[in-house]
């Protein structure tokens, strides 16, 4: 259901034209000189999720995650890349593995020697929690080992919390 939704959202294009014709089948079509050209090859790297899956997942954070910018997320990505790996089943590097971190008990991730603050932290992740611990992790969980000065700028910090729930494999109830 949801792959035969998404393959609609992507050849939205062409289904505005598919179903314009289907609803007169009997037109001629002489006077219909829409564009020929068949729909831009955008060809996806990755079997990436369609931008309505990406907004559906933004759209089920609580303000103001909601408004992140994945884009600039994904830059804000980039200072966590050397210790962090965000693909599923993916290895745990210097940090753990940040599949599924939404909702994970912290300290809690398989195969990863956490440091005692982290693994008696007794909370689970979310996005006011990330926010706190990427503010500055050594002030919000003292002890813990994660060597990272922290997000300063509010905003980036939004950004990249938005980036990180599309990326970690979220997804909202149906
Ligand atoms: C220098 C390496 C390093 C960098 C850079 C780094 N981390 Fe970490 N991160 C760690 C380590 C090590 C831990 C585990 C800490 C512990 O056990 O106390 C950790 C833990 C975490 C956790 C807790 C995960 C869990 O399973 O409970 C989150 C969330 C996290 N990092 C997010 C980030 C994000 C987001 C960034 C980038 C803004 C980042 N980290 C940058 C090394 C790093």
């Amino acid at each position: 259901m949801r792959a035969s939704l998404s393959i609609a959202v992507l050849a939205f294009g062409a289904a505005v034209s598919l179903s314009a014709c289907s609803k007169a089948p009997e037109s001629s079509g002489s006077g219909d000189s829409g564009p020929a050209a068949a729909p831009p090859a955008a060809a996806p790297a990755a079997p990436e999720m369609t931008d309505a899956e990406k907004q559906a997942v933004l759209a089920a954070l609580p303000a103001p995650y909601n408004t992140g910018n994945l884009e600039n997320g994904r830059k804000q990505f980039a200072l966590c890349r050397s210790c962090h790996n965000i693909t599923p089943g993916g290895p745990n590097m210097t940090g753990p593995n940040l599949y599924g971190v939404f909702g994970r008990k912290a300290g809690s991730h398989e195969g990863f020697k956490y440091s005692d603050a982290l693994k008696n932290a007794g909370f689970v992740w979310d996005a006011e929690k990330l926010d706190s611990w990427l503010t500055n992790p050594q002030s919000f969980l003292p002890g813990n080992r994660m060597t990272f000065v922290g997000v300063k700028d509010p905003q980036k910090r939004i950004d990249l919390i938005a980036y990180l729930k599309v990326e970690s494999g979220y997804k909202p109830p149906e």
